[in-house]
């Protein structure tokens, strides 16, 4: 089973091409250090509406530095794609190994008992550009098998996805992921959770 630490010495181990239907290219791969300023570039670049939708702690160098600093540090993995040629990251992939004890209240009441070994959590967000063209389908494959590779059986999603987000919902469903419940989150909007199980079926 790979560790977050193996990952972060050998990013390579993670690293594939997408060939996306316009004919452009874009590289998955784990966020580095030498990340920083092109993740502070996405994290500026995103909209008003993108920043609703996904929502981080800052969007420019404070927060990209944190979450450069945090590679192999905590229980996060984050992934970028990195557009080609122009190296710009177009999008973030993020998967928490830890649950939060209010993930496992709200599943426990939907009658299901999240594992923390065996469980994590996906918050994907694209640049808004690179949004409603299949890039986040095209990578869903390989976030399955970088979920298996850490030995994870099941992904939920992080902090659910908010009732209007219609896209969201409409990718996650068609990529397998099912509704588990809805809730209402700490700003009062209403979220709901989904989860995709990867194994396989009886
Ligand atoms: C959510 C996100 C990661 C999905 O990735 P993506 O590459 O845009 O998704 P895809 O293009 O692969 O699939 C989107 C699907 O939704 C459909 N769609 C697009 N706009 C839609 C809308 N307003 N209502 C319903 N469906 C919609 C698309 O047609 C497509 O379905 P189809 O293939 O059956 O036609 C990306 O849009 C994103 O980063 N959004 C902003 C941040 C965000 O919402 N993150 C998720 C937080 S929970």
């Amino acid at each position: 089973m790979l560790t977050l630490a193996e990952i972060a010495e050998e990013p390579l181990v993670l690293t594939h091409h997408l060939d996306l239907s316009s004919g452009a290219r874009v590289v998955f791969r784990p966020l580095t250090h030498a990340d920083c300023e092109r993740l502070a570039c996405f994290l500026e670049g995103l909209s008003p509406e993108s920043r609703r939708l996904s929502t981080f702690g800052g969007y420019g160098i404070v927060a990209a530095r944190e979450l450069c600093d945090a590679i192999a540090r905590y229980d996060k993995l984050r992934l970028v794609l990195e557009e080609v040629p122009s190296s710009r990251i177009v999008g973030l992939l993020e998967l928490g190994l830890a649950l939060t004890p209010s993930d496992i209240a709200r599943y426990g009441e939907a009658g299901i008992d999240l594992t923390e070994l065996t469980d994590c959590r996906f918050g994907p967000t694209l640049a808004d550009d690179y949004q409603g063209r299949g890039v986040g389908t095209l990578a869903l494959p390989l976030i399955r098998d970088v979920a298996r590779r850490l030995g994870r059986t099941r992904i939920i999603l992080w902090g659910g996805v908010l009732a209007d987000n219609a896209r969201a919902i409409r990718y996650y469903e068609k990529n397998g992921f099912r509704p588990v419940g809805a809730f209402v989150g700490t700003n009062g909007s209403l979220s709901l959770d989904m989860m995709l199980d990867l194994r396989p079926m009886p």
